[in-house]
């Protein structure tokens, strides 16, 4: 048996059968969120046991909303390394800094938690099939995951998405294709699609499930800081699932009584060619408004109406963080610095959390004595370098050869 209480909707509360395929409320259109007997499960485990379980998302089994016998397709995702970044603190003139790097995950990114808790639980549930709008790497793990499960999937992102994640679809077998606009664009077809192939559509939060998976950095975060919460963590925010998940998760084991204190400062970073939560949070407004004509090349980014919009900028309020966009200078120049002085080739939406921390250290929004957690979404390898430079080209005899080696690095 699984410790899954209901299901209910986020705005309105109405409940739903868990043991049926959901996608949003069926009163009011909103949010589903799963709701667990959390003192049925702090029953049922000790953080002694949790230590002995074997690492990834589903060592926290009495949190996730699989079944007792389900098995899961997994491809070994979560369990991600909480890295230290001392260099990186030093040259920033903060004192205690860690990246969750979501990187080391299978598919390059934490796509790979959500895509996988997801296609599990609809396989379950009888889907047959999959939909999928996406800005790149939820389309890569989707189709890895339909891969490992099966089952067909149809992946739709933005013309201009980089090269690998549509690769990574289309070797996995998955139907991809592109379309001018932008993932919104992609989502309306894929809603149009879905009932007429009669698959699943796995949107971002319009199911419940992606948002577990998701919610699985924050417990791995909890339990990597010793059950504390940081003081302050910075998310790349698109869709805003793991700006969601992760305080889930917090909830849960508060719940549990397995943590104490007050939330971290949330910080949703965009890029400023889209940056529709930072608009939204600088206006205090209820929920965001559609971006108009999106632009990043951290394309995880470009997200102009995300669906979760309200319940991100509740989050940032109450936890009294905030939101900063940063430009695509700043973004590359992050990505440069974070891989030299840490040795992490980041993705650029992650890299973003790196320049957004400079602005709030200036601002001195956030100050030396605080614990800061960065969670670095993806590996840089997924997309495009930024600028580098080309390598010097040695020519010449052998001896000509050595010296110009000698003299580029000049000794
Ligand atoms: C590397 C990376 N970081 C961040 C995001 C944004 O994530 P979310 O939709 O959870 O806000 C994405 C989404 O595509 C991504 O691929
Ligand atoms: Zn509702």
């Amino acid at each position: 048996m699984s410790f899954v209480s209901h299901v209910e909707c986020t705005v309105c509360g109405a409940r739903h059968d868990h043991r049926r395929p959901l996608t949003v409320c069926e009163k009011c259109g909103q949010m589903l969120a799963v709701r667990y007997d959390l003192d049925r499960a702090a029953a049922s485990v000790t953080k002694e046991q949790l230590a002995t379980r074997q690492a990834g998302m589903y060592r926290f089994r009495e949190l996730t909303p699989l079944d007792a016998d389900e098995p899961p397709v997994t491809l070994g995702e979560g369990g991600t390394p909480l890295l230290p970044l001392p260099r990186l603190a030093a040259h920033l003139g903060l004192g205690r800094l860690w990246a969750k790097d979501e990187g080391q995950n299978p598919t390059g990114t934490f796509k790979a938690r959500g895509l996988g808790m997801a296609i599990t639980r609809a396989r379950t549930l009888g889907a047959t099939g999959f939909v999928i709008p996406s800005a790149g790497n939820a389309g890569g793990a989707a189709a890895v995951y339909a891969a490992r499960a099966g089952l067909p999937v149809v992946v739709i992102v933005p013309r201009g998405t980089p090269p690998a994640a549509i690769a990574e679809a289309q070797i996995a077998g998955a139907h991809v294709f592109t379309l001018e606009g932008s993932i919104a664009t992609a989502g309306k077809v894929c809603a149009k699609v879905a009932p007429l192939l009669r698959w699943f559509d796995l949107s971002t939060l319009k199911e419940p499930y992606r948002l577990e998976g998701k919610k699985t950095m924050g417990l791995e975060l909890a339990e990597q800081l010793d059950w504390r919460m940081p003081d302050v963590l910075l998310y790349p925010t698109g869709g805003g699932t793991g700006l969601v998940g992760i305080p889930k998760g917090y909830d849960e084991l508060r719940g549990m009584k397995w943590i104490g204190g007050t939330f971290p400062k949330f910080f949703a970073v965009q890029a400023e060619g889209c940056a529709p939560v930072v608009k939204g949070f600088v206006e205090g407004a209820e929920t965001t408004t559609a971006w108009e004509n999106p632009t990043t090349h951290a394309a995880g980014l470009r997200v102009p109406s995300p669906f979760a919009g309200r319940q991100m900028l509740t989050l940032l309020r109450e936890s009294g963080g905030g939101a900063v966009a940063v430009s695509e200078t700043e973004i590359q120049d992050a990505q440069r610095l974070v891989a030299r002085v840490e040795g992490i080739w980041t993705a650029p939406e992650a890299a973003a959390l790196v320049a957004a921390l400079q602005r709030l250290r200036d601002a001195r929004t956030v100050t030396r004595d605080a614990e800061i957690v960065l969670v670095f979404t993806g590996a840089g390898i997924k997309n495009d370098p930024p600028p580098l430079g080309s390598p010097t080209d040695l020519t010449g005899s052998d001896e000509e050869i050595v010296d110009q080696v000698r003299r580029a690095v000049g000794r």
